[in-house]
Formats: structure tokens, sequence, C-alpha cells
């Protein structure tokens, strides 16, 4: 049975799990009960093999407005400290520390609203592709309030200081071009042609080495920050630990292929994986 079902949607097709945020009336904000779900939904597709790649979207016009004002704000005002910081951790538990250390490739297909709470998972994904009409933005200044979480966090890791700076202080708007350009998304393109490119980048994704691509997408999370000298030592110990724990031997397989047998070329492709 599929984890999810109230607050999420998890449909998996063809070795892609696309979880839909499922609020659409509420333009998928994201409640406490929506937090715990995620929660679950991806810790039980992390350990579910038919899911090779995850892509996070939202149902209708928005990808999600954000933190539910409503009952992630103001209906855990009044608790005590101790409480509220536990309603915020299931909220950063998946937006964040699932997402970013998901053990298979990520991708955020921001189909429509993106409001502030919801740049964290944005973020947190590996890759994003936005559709060209969608609207995002950092609206906490607009109700007074700075982007909490990590948002702030996320969005001076993706954006540049000026553009991070303009939009928190403005809370204007911006569309998936503008979000292209400046970084935050790895493309825009229109939105009859969003899932359609999104299952292409998913199924790229899905062709290669999961231990490689693991292994790459947490050498590029762990070195960010990190001195040239350690950065050296981590990405040498990294290396060694996918020879140990690739069991396709991918380094094997594609330098016989093509030192040997000459059958491709690694600039060109990959080499051939076994079905
Ligand atoms: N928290 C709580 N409820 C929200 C919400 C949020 N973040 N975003 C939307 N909703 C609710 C509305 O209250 C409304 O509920 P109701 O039907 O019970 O009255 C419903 O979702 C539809 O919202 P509505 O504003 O009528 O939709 P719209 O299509 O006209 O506008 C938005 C969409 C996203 C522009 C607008 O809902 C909005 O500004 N939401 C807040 C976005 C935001 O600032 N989030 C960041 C929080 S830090």
């Amino acid at each position: 049975k599929l984890p999810g079902g109230k607050n999420v949607k998890v449909e998996l097709e063809d070795g892609i799990a696309w979880v839909t945020l499922n609020r659409p009336e509420k333009r998928n904000c994201m409640s406490p009960a929506l937090n715990d779900e995620m929660v679950e939904v991806l810790d039980a597709l992390e350990i579910n093999d038919a899911c090779q790649v995850l892509v996070l979207t939202g149902a209708g016009e928005a990808f999600s407005a954000g933190m539910d004002l409503r009952e992630f704000f103001r209906a855990t005002d009044g608790l005590p400290y101790v409480q509220q910081m536990r309603v915020r951790r299931s909220s950063a538990i998946w937006q964040w520390h699932q997402l970013a250390h998901f053990a298979k490739p990520t991708v955020a297909m921001v189909n429509g609203w993106c409001f502030g709470g919801a740049f964290t998972p944005l973020v947190a994904c590996d890759l994003a592709i936005a559709a060209e009409e969608a609207q995002f933005g950092l609206s906490e200044i607009n109700w007074g309030i700075i982007p909490g979480g990590a948002v702030t966090r996320a969005v001076v890791a993706t954006m540049n200081l000026r553009d991070a700076m303009y939009y928190i202080l403005t809370g204007e708007t911006f569309d998936g071009k503008k979000a292209a350009q400046m970084g935050l998304v790895n493309e825009a393109v229109p939105k009859a042609q969003l899932r359609e490119r999104t299952l292409a980048l998913a199924n790229t994704l899905k062709a290669k080495n999961p231990h490689t691509i693991r292994a790459c997408k947490e050498a590029v999370r762990g070195s960010v920050g990190m001195p040239f000298e350690l950065a050296f030592d981590y990405l040498a110990a990294k290396s060694t630990q996918l020879r140990f724990v690739d069991d396709e031997n991918g380094r094997s397989q594609g330098l016989t292929q093509f030192l040997d047998e000459k059958s491709y070329r690694p600039g060109l492709g990959a080499y051939k994986r076994e079905d």
C-alpha cells in the first residue's frame, strides 16, 4: 500500500514517484497534518524500490502557497514553546532534511503559486523545473514576519545576494522565467510542456547508476562551504566509499567498455548497464 492519501497524493509510475501536495482548495499550503504526512511519505518512498526518482508538485493552481497561516501559525501561537518547536520540526524534517538527503534524485515541478515556506522544499530538491507562468514570492514581509524556517538560508544558497535581498525586502512576485534566470530553478517551460519536460528529466536521472547519482548529490551538498584541502580528502573518501557500495561496479564497467570493448564514449553518453 502506498503512503499518503489525505493531504498528499502519491503515484508510482514506471520508477517515478509523483508526490503531489494535495490541498488545492487551500492552494496546497502546508499544515501540521500535511507535514506529518509528508514525513511518512518520504520515509516510505526512500526504501521503496519502485521509486527511483521523486517528483514533488502541487495539485491545481498552486505548487504551494507556503505554510498554512491558520493551522501552522495562528493555531499554534498559544501552545507551549516546546510544542510549537515540535510542530516546526516536522516541517523542517521533510522540507529540508529528508528531501535534501533523499536517497534517490528529486525534482521539484513548480506548476503554479510558490510562496514563502515552499521555497524550502523547492531548494531541497536536487533539480527544479518551473512553468513559465508560475508565480513565486517571498511574501513574509507582506504580513510582518521574516522568511523563517530555513527559507532565508535556502534562498541565499541559491540566488545571488542582491536578488535574494530584493525579493525578501519587497515581497514582489516573479515568474518562472525570472526564477530560471536567477538560478532558483534549472529551467522554465510553458505550462503545457511542464509534465513532459519533467518526465524526460526524471527518465534521464533514472537511467544513471543509482549509487553514483546518490554519491554525486551527497558530494555536491557535502562539499559546499568546505575549504579545498578538506574537499580533496572528502571527495577521495566519497569515491572510495562509492566503489565499496556500488554493486554494479560502474567504474570498472565504464573503463572496460571504453578502453577494451570500445563500445561507447564516456564523453558522449553512459556505459551500458545490465538489465
Ligand atoms: N495559509 C492559509 N490559508 C491559505 C494560504 C496559506 N498560506 N494560502 C491560501 N490559503 C487559503 C485561503 O485562505 C482560502 O481559504 P478559504 O477558501 O477557506 O477562504 C483558499 O486557500 C484559497 O485562497 P485564495 O486567496 O482565495 O486564492 P487565490 O487563488 O485568489 O490566491 C494566493 C492565491 C496564493 C495568491 C493567496 O491565497 C495567497 O496570497 N496566499 C498566501 C501566500 C503566502 O503569502 N504564503 C507565504 C506564507 S509565509
